[in-house]
């Protein structure tokens, strides 16, 4: 499968051999990854916020492909105010000409009057069923165990199943919010095949659990949990308090077969930037010694995208320590140990972003796709819309 998915990548690795058996020139030999020149080829508005009669505000977007090439633009819309624990419904548009035109707005779960407050949410594919899930949280502020529900569509996003209740089938005690950003499928040993969706807690057990399975999203359960704890940074050791808290995370999986989960670092361990933790057993456990943290992907904190694709890890996030806003795209051709490149996106106000790239013809590996919060001011509100830029890479 490898080398139909990754034809690129496939060649370079016979181009490295070859210049390296030959001629065993340094330059020769450093080709590891292609080179990217990415450009913004569109940004457009797909949800406004607060229009009359409307939805109050649309945020916490995400973002999947389905194997038949469509894009699925979701976004938890907050019907009566932006507030995290106002009323929300799941919004869907789909586009099936790689972003040029999107169909109207779909609700997909209302939480409905009384109790509840649905957060969304994590999208994902397992590519041999051809079936895509959304997973994401119902009750999340009123109940004390919030229920982790997951629907899926087996025709492309047109229409969805009834939402089920997962939550008895993992641990008890570790909230899990699926967190916005998408679920990877394996694509290597260890546990090729495995579906693992990252989610963050909230409350009391604050951390970051990773949610495995291992049919195809019919039964799932609690892999690697990292709970909230001590920053141990010298540089602030008269604040006894200050703590390592994880937050909203997005996981890719690298060729070896780790994972490398990327996640908010809300209170500022550290620096005012992201965090890092690796998993080499397919999620079972991240272990703390792995933690780094990325001085160059700087947060004000934020939700933020990620995506690795032949040889290329991508990020999308405000570049910006204090204040949503400039959203910006950073490459890395040595998987995130240094950024090669940047790009502007949108300079004024702008927060949480997500990420995809379709997977059905090849030169879908031109393109990549952001879909972001966007405000209009550089200081204003950074949730007066979602936008849908597309890059050519
Ligand atoms: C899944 O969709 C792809 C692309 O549309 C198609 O080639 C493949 O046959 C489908 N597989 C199944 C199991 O339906
Ligand atoms: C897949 O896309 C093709 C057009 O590209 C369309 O004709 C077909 O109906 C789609 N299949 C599904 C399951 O949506
Ligand atoms: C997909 O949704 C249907 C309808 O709710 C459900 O019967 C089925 O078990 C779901 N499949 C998976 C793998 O979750
Ligand atoms: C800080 O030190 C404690 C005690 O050794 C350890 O349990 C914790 O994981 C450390 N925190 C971080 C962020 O590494
Ligand atoms: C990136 O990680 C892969 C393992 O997944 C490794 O083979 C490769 O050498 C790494 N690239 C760099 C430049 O460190
Ligand atoms: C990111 O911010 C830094 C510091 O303000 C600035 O030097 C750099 O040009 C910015 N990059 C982009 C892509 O805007």
């Amino acid at each position: 499968m490898a080398p139909t998915l990754y034809p690129e990548l496939f060649m370079w690795r016979v181009v490295v051999l070859f210049c390296a058996v030959l001629s065993g020139t340094p330059d020769c030999a450093r080709v590891s990854a292609r080179k990217v020149n990415p450009k913004i080829v569109s940004d457009v508005t797909i949800w406004t916020s607060g229009v009359e009669g409307e939805i109050a505000g649309y945020r916490t977007p995400f973002m999947t492909y389905t194997p038949n090439g469509t894009i699925l633009a979701l976004a938890g819309a907050r019907k009566y105010n932006k507030k995290d624990n106002g009323k929300k419904i799941i919004s869907l548009r789909r586009s099936t000409d790689k972003g040029v035109t999107w169909t109207p707005t779909a609700f997909l779960v209302d939480d409905g009057y009384d109790h509840g407050v649905l957060g969304a949410g994590t999208a994902f594919v397992d590519d041999d069923s051809n079936t895509t899930f959304v997973m994401f949280i119902h009750c999340q502020f009123r109940c004390a165990v919030p229920s982790v529900l997951l629907m899926n569509s087996t025709n492309d996003g047109v229409t969805w199943g009834q939402p089920r209740n997962i939550t008895p089938q993992l641990q008890p005690g570790v909230v899990s919010h699926p967190s916005p950003g998408y679920g990877i499928r394996k694509r290597y040993e260890p546990h090729k095949g495995r579906l693992v969706v990252c989610a963050h807690g909230r409350g009391p057990d604050w951390g970051l659990s990773l949610l495995l399975s291992d049919d195809g999203g019919r039964t799932w359960r609690t892999g690697a949990f990292v709970a909230k704890r001590p920053c141990n940074d010298s540089c602030r050791g008269e604040n006894q308090q200050h703590m390592f808290q994880l937050g909203e995370c997005q996981p890719v999986e690298l060729p070896d077969g780790s994972l490398l989960v990327m996640t908010r670092n809300e209170l500022r361990c550290t620096c005012h930037c992201k965090a890092f933790l690796t998993s080499h057993d397919g999620g079972e456990s991240l272990p703390i010694s792995s933690l780094r943290f990325d001085q160059t992907l700087i947060e004000p904190p934020t939700d933020a995208g990620l995506l690795f694709s032949d040889g290329v890890l991508y990020f999308t996030g405000p570049n910006s320590s204090s204040k949503r806003q400039k959203m910006t795209l950073r490459w890395s051709y040595d998987n995130g140990t240094s950024w090669a490149g940047e790009l502007p996106i949108w300079e004024k106000a702008a927060g949480y972003s997500a990420v995809t790239m379709l997977q059905k013809d090849p030169e879908d590996k031109n393109y990549l796709y952001v879909l972001y919060e966007k405000g209009f001011s550089k200081t204003g509100t950074s949730t007066a819309a979602i936008a849908f830029a597309k890059i050519q890479l």
